[in-house]
């Protein structure tokens, strides 16, 4: 009979493993990956309570990031600064540790249950590390029914922390190359709105306008992050057309603009040099094809309806606002709400109908003042 407990129980601690790894290397977000795992750790090895600690980039403080037990919600964002308490010190050893009883140990940190009002027993606390990086820590509080945590509790949560640390490791090494990714490309766009000043935040705007237009129309978010660096790239290709063209005041000849509307192939072609490709092929597209109208009226290919890439749609009506409403030297440009009444006129004939209808219900939500427009998932670095 207790074999067969026992059976249950390894298979069950299998099963969590499994799952975690699983889960750890799907596309969801980390944070609710992490909340899963320690959810299931709690119930698997049995515990009252237990939460992830996870370090600041600096590396000065732990911060409670998940949570699950009576003080919960209290624990969430709970700072512990650089040396304090057992989650930090078993991240300096690399050492889990297996207390029976936490009143009784000298690096037991009071302070945080004093706050919750929590009483903390036993504990199992075990380092997420990546080589020497300390990432955090998870522990487990107050085994169930009185008892302690045992070694076999502790190897199981040391194999689901190596997984988790990795994982971690990933991800913030992913994002702090987007960061930088995102913050050249901001640098790029703006160097190049400044030849103009009266371009200057033009690419900005655009991708403002891109990005809010893409949410509105409800593209996930590895879609609109994605756009949003095509739609700052989008004019790149101006690099290539000589200052007296770009900035001449007054009407331009058939010439001038034929080779005014060369920007879009030239970016094309700038972009398509980038690697890696795969991941530049729709900033290519969109530099290419933000000119291109529903009707076949664009350039440089006349396409159509929705041969017209995607991207290109949405960035083609962002840019057209946001050059019908800017100040040229021979025009003071539209108010907002004129360019919204401009975008109505070409709905479907030169925009398509939805991203007009996005675009009409963001101007409406800001009352015709795109400066106060507040979005919840608003993609910054
Ligand atoms: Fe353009």
């Amino acid at each position: 009979m207790e074999d067969t407990k026992q059976l249950e129980q390894r298979m069950q601690e299998l099963m969590t493993l499994w799952d975690a790894s699983k889960q750890l290397n799907s596309h969801l977000e980390l944070e609710k990956v992490f909340d899963n795992i320690l959810w299931q750790m709690v119930q698997v090895i049995g515990a009252e309570a237990g939460t992830l600690w996870v370090a600041d980039t600096d590396g000065a403080n732990l911060r409670a990031v998940s949570a699950h037990g009576p003080a919960a919600s209290e624990i969430l964002d709970v700072e512990l600064p650089k040396g304090q308490g057992i989650v930090w010190k078993v991240l300096e050893t690399g050492q889990a540790e297996r207390i029976e009883d936490a009143a009784e140990h000298p690096d037991w940190n009071q302070r945080v249950d004093q706050q919750l009002g929590f009483v903390t027993r036993s504990l199992l606390t075990v380092p997420l590390m990546v080589k020497d990086q300390q990432l955090g820590s998870l522990q487990l509080l107050n085994k169930q029914d009185g008892k302690f945590f045992t070694e076999q509790d502790m190897r199981l949560a040391q194999a689901l922390a190596q997984q988790s640390a990795l994982a971690l490791h990933n991800s913030q090494m992913y994002d702090e190359l987007n960061r930088m990714l995102i913050s050249m490309i901001r640098t790029l766009a703006s160097v190049l709105d400044a030849r103009d000043p009266y371009t200057a935040g033009h690419s900005e705007r655009v991708a403002d306008y891109s990005l809010w237009i893409a949410q509105k129309i409800e593209l996930e978010q590895s879609e609109c992050e994605e756009l949003y660096k095509a739609a700052l790239l989008h004019d790149i290709g101006k690099i290539g057309i000589r200052d007296e063209l770009l900035q001449k005041p007054g009407r331009l000849s058939q010439e001038e603009f034929e080779a005014i509307q060369k920007h879009t192939t030239i970016g094309a072609g700038i972009l398509a040099n980038m690697e890696p490709r795969h991941a530049m092929e729709r900033s290519v597209e969109t530099a290419k094809s933000h000119h291109e109208r529903m009707d076949g009226s664009g350039y440089p290919e006349r396409l159509t309806g929705e041969a017209i890439p995607l991207f290109a749609r949405i960035v083609g009506v962002a840019d057209a606002f946001d050059a019908m409403t800017t100040a040229r030297p021979y025009s003071k440009g539209l108010t907002q709400r004129e360019g919204a009444e401009e975008l109505m006129r070409c709905r479907g004939s030169l925009f398509e109908d939805r991203m007009v209808d996005a675009m009409m219900s963001i101007l409406e939500e800001c009352d015709y003042d795109t400066s106060t427009y507040k979005t919840e998932r608003r993609y910054r670095i």
